[in-house]
């Protein structure tokens, strides 16, 4: 026997079919917004009785059945009926169990069109405010790797092909600079979603005389929204942090894939902590990186949950439709996905050791390293860089012919180079074929200089010092 709706009373002869009503249910999932549910009403509650809509003495009643209603709720002691529609409905339900007869009160100028809004941005509010927090907190554990990795130089790629020498604590870096714009971008959008909804209702307003100002104040928004239909028709706050999201999963996922790489027999660059890898039921040598696989492939989760609700936007007219009851789950699934990859990436952060020997080995292979320290070297010394490129890329074949990886005096002389290019002096062999040489000639700024770094290093930790 399906139970009767609040809405089937009068207008329906018949109680919704089983199958219907079991495929609109949201609690199952909606229910993660009981809370903010709570609290809107109670900040609804309180504005009809300031405004003489219902009496001060019934809107104290609600209020204070809704207190205990989140006073169970917090205590894990509210029972929520996998029967019920929504989560909106489950807090009327128990509302009516505190206060009786009085709760039916509560809905007024109210619908649940704009309370689905105002729940999901005081979500999103909150859950904005803890993702911008554990990205501190990954940031800080990136910054304390590069503070141990500043004189560790290695070589950097493009194309996947060994490049230029660089600080290892520059590259790492980079990271918390990618973080540095994720937060600005998810702080921005805590200012879009600022806009306090309830007071739309379905999506007109109401004839009755509310004070939506006052509401926005009690829950702590800096704004009402100006235009009822908007308010109740869009879901781009929500889009905007699932993009936001997204973006931010590329970053951790980019992350993932160096430190992969850079663990693997070929590199062997960096140790993971053992804490973060697992072993093979088949191969009892292997060390996975399953943790760092992981947030590479929840990263597509957040890429699909972006792209569910955009296209489940893209058509529907003005103003609600129930295709939008689709919001939650994907913003749900993004924030906590998002959440438990900073938390546990921050962790592993900690737990990684660069193998040094490797590296340096690594810096042994190919001295076209140095090729841009040479051309540079020519152009300070009058050549066109042209020109300049031209003479390097013969000095590099030259060294590629006669299997010369590593550029010294002895392997390559002065005498040879000036074959080359009689603009070649000793000077040469003081400014570059070293990595720690050859890194700290790039002393503009954002340079890999490790002046540059240290200063960057410093400049971090005092921006995230109290973070
Ligand atoms: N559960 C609904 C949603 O998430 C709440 C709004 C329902 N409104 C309605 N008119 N059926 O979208």
């Amino acid at each position: 026997m399906m139970k009767k709706k609040t809405w089937r009373g009068t207008r329906f002869k018949k109680s919704a079919h089983p199958k219907a009503d079991k495929f609109l249910s949201s609690i199952a999932f909606d229910k993660k917004l009981i809370e903010y549910d709570i609290k809107g009403s109670i900040a609804h509650a309180k504005m009809l009785g300031k405004c003489g809509i219902i009496k001060q003495k019934e809107a104290k009643t609600l209020v204070k059945g809704l207190n205990a209603v989140l006073s169970k709720y917090k205590k894990g002691k509210l029972r929520i009926d996998p029967e019920m529609e929504d989560a909106h409905l489950v807090v009327a339900k128990k509302l009516t169990a505190e206060v009786g007869n009085v709760s039916k009160k509560l809905h007024t100028a109210r619908s649940r069109n704009d309370q689905v809004v105002l729940d999901v941005k005081m979500y999103c509010k909150e859950k904005i405010g803890m993702i911008i927090g554990s990205i501190k907190k990954l940031q800080k554990a990136l910054l304390q790797f590069s503070k141990k990795s500043d004189q560790v130089i290695i070589p950097a790629y493009t194309h996947m092909q060994q490049a230029q020498c660089v600080s290892l604590a520059h590259y790492i870096l980079a990271y918390v600079e990618m973080l540095k714009r994720d937060r600005m971008r998810i702080e921005g959008s805590f200012k879009i979603l600022d806009e306090m909804p309830l007071g739309s209702c379905a999506l007109s307003g109401v004839s009755l005389p509310i004070d939506r100002k006052y509401v926005a104040k009690v829950l702590g928004f800096s704004k009402v929204s100006n235009n009822s239909i908007d308010a109740v028709s869009d879901r781009d706050f929500i889009i905007e942090i699932l993009g936001n999201l997204a973006i931010l999963g590329m970053h951790l996922s980019r992350l993932s894939e160096d430190l992969i790489l850079w663990s693997t027999k070929e590199f062997d660059f960096i140790e993971i902590g053992e804490a973060f890898c697992t072993g093979s039921s088949i191969m009892p040598h292997k060390k996975n990186p399953d943790v760092l696989e992981y947030v590479r492939g929840y990263t597509g989760r957040l890429y699909g949950n972006l792209n569910s609700l955009l296209v489940t936007m893209k058509a529907l007219p003005l103003s609600y439709n129930r295709d939008m009851q689709h919001d939650k789950e994907v913003l749900f699934s993004s924030v906590e996905i998002a959440e438990d990859m900073l938390q546990v990436l921050a962790e592993l952060c900690k737990d990684i050791k660069a193998n040094r020997t490797k590296i340096a080995q690594a810096l042994e292979k190919d001295p076209g390293l140095y090729s841009v320290d040479i051309v540079e070297y020519l152009v300070k010394k009058g050549k066109s860089y042209k020109d300049a490129h031209d003479i390097t890329g013969n000095i590099l074949k030259h060294c590629y012919k006669k299997k010369i990886t590593k550029i010294t005096k002895v392997t390559l002389p002065l005498n040879r180079l000036k074959a080359f290019s009689n603009v070649f002096g000793n000077d040469i062999y003081n400014i570059t074929f070293e990595p720690k040489k050859s890194v700290n000639l790039k002393t503009s700024y954002g340079g890999t200089a490790i002046k540059n770094v240290r200063s960057q290093i410093k400049n971090w930790e005092k921006a995230l010092k109290n973070a």
